[in-house]
C-alpha cells in the first residue's frame, strides 16, 4: 500500500484531497500547522496526522513515504502582502527543502500545487500554455514561481517531479474559504441577494473545482513518468475560463434569490486566459462547472451545514489568531489561565 505524504493538508484543499486519497486506497502522512483547526480531517487507520512547520521537517518526516503532494502556503494575494517573510519562507524555501528531503529519503514522486496566478496580467486576446513568459504580480505568485524554480532541477530517473498550476478553485470543503471568487460571490448573493464582483468584470480567471484540482494532483501519482517527469502542467478547463463579469451573472442566476451585482474594491490588474490541453492530452478532465460549485454551497448554506465566519477568510483568520495570541500571552501565567500551572501551587497565599 503506498503512502502519501501531503503538506498543508488541514487547508481548504488538503481537506478534500485526504479522503479522497483514502478512498483510493492510500496511506495518508498528513503534515499541518492546522490554523484553520484539526478536527477538519476524518479519523481514519490509514491516516496519520502530524502537527508540525514546514519549515522545520526532518527525514523522519519521510520514511516510507512513495509520494509527497505539497500543498503548505500562505495560500492568497493579500496574506502574502502583509506576511511577506513567511509567505517566502513557507511557499518557497519550505516547499524546495521538503522536495530535497524527499528525495534523500528516496520518495518517488513529488507534486508542487502551484498557481496560475503566475500568469499575473496578459492581453485578453492571449491564451497562456506551461511555455507562456510568466508575469507574477505578487508577493504569493512571485514565491511560487521561485518554488517551481527550486523544484524542477531536483527531478531525475529516481524522483519524478511534477508542478500543477492551478486555476482558482472553488466549491465546498471542510475547511472552507469564502475568500475565493466563487465562492465569495455565491455567499453574498445567497445572504444579503447583493453579489460583490470585484472591479471591472472583465478580467479573465481560470477557474477549478476543488475536486477536480484534487482528482488532478492523484492522477499525477499513477500518470507514465515519461510523459510527467520534469514538466509543468495547467489545472482547469476551456470551459471555466471565465472573465468575472459573466461569471457573476452566471452565478447570480444559480442563486435561488432576486441578486443585484455590486462593484467592490480597486480595479483588479490580474487577469489571464490559460489553455489546459498539456494535461487533457494525457486524460485528465475537468468534471464539473461554476453552477456545481454554487448549487452545493448554497445547499450547505440552505440546511445550515456552512457558514461564512472568521475563519472561513484566511487573511482575517491569521490576523485574529495574532491578535489572540497577544491577548492569550499577556493573561496566561506559566502556561495556565485560571487554574495555576503545576509548580506554582505552592506559592498559594492566604
Ligand atoms: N485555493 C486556490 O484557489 C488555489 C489556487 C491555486 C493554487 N493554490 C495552492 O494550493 C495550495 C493549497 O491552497 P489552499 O487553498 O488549500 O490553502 P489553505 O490556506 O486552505 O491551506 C494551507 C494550509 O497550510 C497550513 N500551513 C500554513 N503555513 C504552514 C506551515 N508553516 N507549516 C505547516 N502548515 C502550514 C495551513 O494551516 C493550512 O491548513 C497552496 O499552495 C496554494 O498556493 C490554491
Amino acid at each position: 500500500m503506498e503512502r502519501v505524504l501531503v503538506t498543508g493538508a488541514g487547508g481548504y484543499i488538503g481537506t478534500t484531497l485526504v479522503p479522497m486519497l483514502l478512498e483510493a486506497g492510500y496511506q495518508v502522512r498528513a503534515i499541518d500547522r492546522f490554523f484553520f483547526g484539526n478536527d477538519l480531517l476524518p479519523d481514519h487507520p490509514r491516516l496519520e496526522k502530524i502537527k508540525a512547520d514546514s519549515r522545520q521537517l526532518g527525514a523522519d518526516h519521510f520514511r516510507n513515504v512513495d509520494h509527497v503532494i505539497d500543498l503548505v502556503a500562505i495560500s492568497n494575494d493579500p496574506s502574502g502582502e502583509l506576511f511577506q517573510e513567511a509567505t517566502y519562507e513557507i511557499n518557497h524555501e519550505s516547499r524546495v527543502a521538503c522536495a530535497r528531503l524527499a528525495k534523500m529519503a528516496g520518495v518517488k514522486r513529488y507534486v508542487l500545487p502551484s498557481s496560475c496566478s503566475i500568469y499575473g496580467f496578459q492581453e485578453p486576446s492571449v491564451v497562456c500554455d506551461e511555455t507562456f513568459k510568466t508575469n507574477p504580480l505578487t508577493t504569493y505568485a512571485k514565491a511560487n514561481e521561485l518554488a517551481e524554480h527550486g523544484v524542477f532541477p531536483l527531478a531525475d530517473d529516481d524522483f519524478c517531479v511534477v508542478v500543477l498550476r492551478q486555476a482558482t478553485v472553488y466549491g465546498y470543503s471542510p475547511r472552507m474559504r469564502f475568500d475565493l471568487a466563487i465562492n465569495g460571490m455565491t455567499y453574498g448573493a445567497w445572504k444579503t441577494g447583493t453579489l460583490p464582483l470585484m472591479r471591472d468584470g472583465t478580467q479573465w480567471r481560470p477557474m477549478v473545482h476543488v475536486r477536480d484540482t484534487a482528482r488532478a494532483q492523484m492522477f499525477m501519482l499513477a500518470a507514465p513518468v515519461d510523459k510527467v517527469n520534469g514538466q509543468l502542467f495547467n489545472v482547469g478547463s476551456d470551459a471555466n475560463n471565465y472573465q468575472l463579469g459573466p461569471l457573476a451573472e452566471t452565478i447570480a442566476g444559480a442563486v435561488p434569490k432576486d441578486v443585484k451585482v455590486e462593484w467592490y474594491g480597486d480595479a483588479d490588474h490580474r487577469s489571464y486566459r490559460v489553455k489546459f490541453d498539456k494535461i487533457e492530452a494525457l486524460g485528465w478532465k475537468a468534471e464539473k462547472t461554476a453552477v456545481d460549485g454554487v448549487n452545493e454551497i448554497v445547499e450547505r448554506l440552505e440546511n445550515g451545514t456552512l457558514d461564512r465566519t472568521t475563519r472561513t477568510i484566511t487573511l482575517d483568520w491569521y490576523q485574529e489568531l495574532i491578535r489572540w495570541q497577544k491577548i492569550v500571552h499577556e493573561a496566561e501565567l506559566g502556561g495556565a489561565m485560571l487554574n495555576l500551572a503545576d509548580g506554582q501551587a505552592g506559592r498559594k497565599t492566604g
